[in-house]
């Protein structure tokens, strides 16, 4: 075996075949993927559709370098993208991954205030408790404990603030709307510690994903968030990686928070598995600074605009908007909520079942009266994975929502075409997992 595997000592079943809600490996076992694998198959395996636009792209120009020229897909599907956009004249450019897409952000921010005179505004704030991509800067500005715990000598140290988290971080006697903007107060705090002339934007997940498990911010929250930034000139960024591209049941997961962001990342669920590719969206203003100034934005990658990537990400939009699949995602989501909360809500180490749209996350507990997680030890997070795994069930077991290595969720992402016999089968499932792992 030549392959570098992502966990070195681990072995892997080989996939050989997916088909709709089902992977298969090469033993003929079929596992129902609840996950998308993380947050990536929306419309999930072999979509008919997906699949002809992709050969026949393919078949005509696969890729011909953007430094030379542009292409259609790559024109079309940033319009799509535009006109969804709260604001109209928004750009797109077209990256491989999400860590590349927060990486230009990262990138448009700088250079956005260099661009303006004020180069000093440098530092990116971010939020504990969140994963912006395994590129140096990007994993500088996580705050995934795990994530970052290998690297940590060599990042870059950035100032960080905690993320809105009802569940765990809000104390008994405040009202939702009083911790909201408590926890949005929070960022304007650090902001005068640090000084708005050396801070350049502020990242943040508007729907956080693996690194709590599917945690919302409370209502009042972005709005705060955003009159902040608004204050002391500073950019805000959603990383909309996993929780866009339709994911909560909206297409921008931050439309239901009622705020327009500065630049907004989405990957994953962009093309759905069926090509690498991603995008950074900058409202109409930093664009144009770029353009009046003069300064141009500096950056790229050999395969910006890849046309396969963008014929894929242009059928997968097309499909979601001509099948009406957010409507499903809407329906199925509050089914998946009901069915989960009846299954396991009196269950006495699942703490908590949230989400929005089929993007839900379970938090697993030692004890649900003081919120304890499990000891580091028992190492639930894997054992969660594992024991799905063997029952046929892909969901996305992620650990450290506590602190560090401590706390447990189940991150679930389902494909947007699901129907009430899959969420039968995950409960049914799942059921079997807890009854192995959880029983004390
Ligand atoms: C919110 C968020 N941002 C960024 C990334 C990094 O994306 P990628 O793994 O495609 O580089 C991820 C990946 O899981 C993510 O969930």
């Amino acid at each position: 075996m030549a392959v570098f595997y992502r966990g070195v000592t681990n072995t892997y079943p080989m996939a050989v075949k997916a088909e709709g809600m089902y992977v298969f490996d090469k033993t003929g076992k079929q596992y129902l993927d609840m996950c998308g694998g993380a947050a990536v198959s929306c419309l999930g395996h072999s979509h008919p559709r997906v699949v002809e636009a992709l050969c026949q792209q393919i078949g005509t120009m696969a890729f011909a370098h953007t430094s030379f020229f542009s292409n259609e897909p790559q024109e079309q599907l940033a319009q799509a993208l535009a006109d969804k956009f709260g604001e109209p004249g928004a750009k797109v450019y077209f990256t491989s991954g999400g860590s590349e897409a927060n990486e230009a952000a990262l990138k448009l921010a700088w250079q956005y205030w260099r661009a303006k005179g004020q180069g000093t505004k440098k530092k990116i704030i971010s939020r504990m408790h969140s994963y912006h991509g395994n590129t140096l800067g990007t994993l500088s500005a996580s705050g995934n404990l795990p994530r970052r715990r290998v690297m940590d000598n060599v990042l870059i140290d950035w100032p960080r603030i905690p993320p809105c988290y009802a569940y765990r971080y809000r104390q008994d006697n405040e009202s939702l709307d009083y911790y909201a903007l408590r926890a949005a107060n929070t960022l304007e705090a650090i902001i005068q510690t640090e000084g708005a002339d050396t801070i350049a934007a502020f990242i943040v997940e508007p729907v956080v994903g693996a690194s709590l498990g599917v945690v919302s911010s409370e209502p009042g929250y972005f709005k705060r968030i955003r009159e902040i930034c608004d204050t002391h000139h500073i950019l805000l960024i959603a990383d909309e990686i996993m929780c866009g591209s339709g994911r909560t049941g909206t297409y921008f997961a931050h439309e239901q928070d009622g705020f327009l962001p500065d630049i907004v990342t989405i990957a994953k669920g962009i093309a759905g598995g069926y090509q690498p590719l991603a995008a950074t969206l900058a409202r109409a203003k930093i664009h144009q600074t770029f353009i009046e100034t003069g300064k141009g934005f500096d950056h790229g990658h050999t395969y910006v605009g890849h046309a396969s990537a963008c014929a894929a990400g242009l059928a997968v939009i097309n499909t979601i908007d001509d099948e009406d699949l957010l409507q499903n995602v809407n329906a199925m989501g509050a089914l998946l909520q009901e069915k989960l909360v009846s299954a396991f809500a009196d269950h006495p180490h699942i703490g908590d079942i949230r989400g929005r749209g089929l993007f839900r996350g379970i938090e697993i507990v030692a004890d649900k009266d003081s919120k304890a997680p499990f000891a580091d030890e028992m190492k639930i997070t894997g054992r969660l994975k594992q024991t799905a795994m063997k029952h046929g069930l892909m969901c996305y077991p992620g650990g450290g929502s506590v602190r560090d290595n401590l706390g447990s969720h189940i991150l679930l992402a389902p494909p947007y075409i699901v129907q009430p016999d899959h969420i039968d089968q995950l409960v049914d499932k799942l059921g079997q997992v807890f009854a192995e792992i959880l029983n004390d």
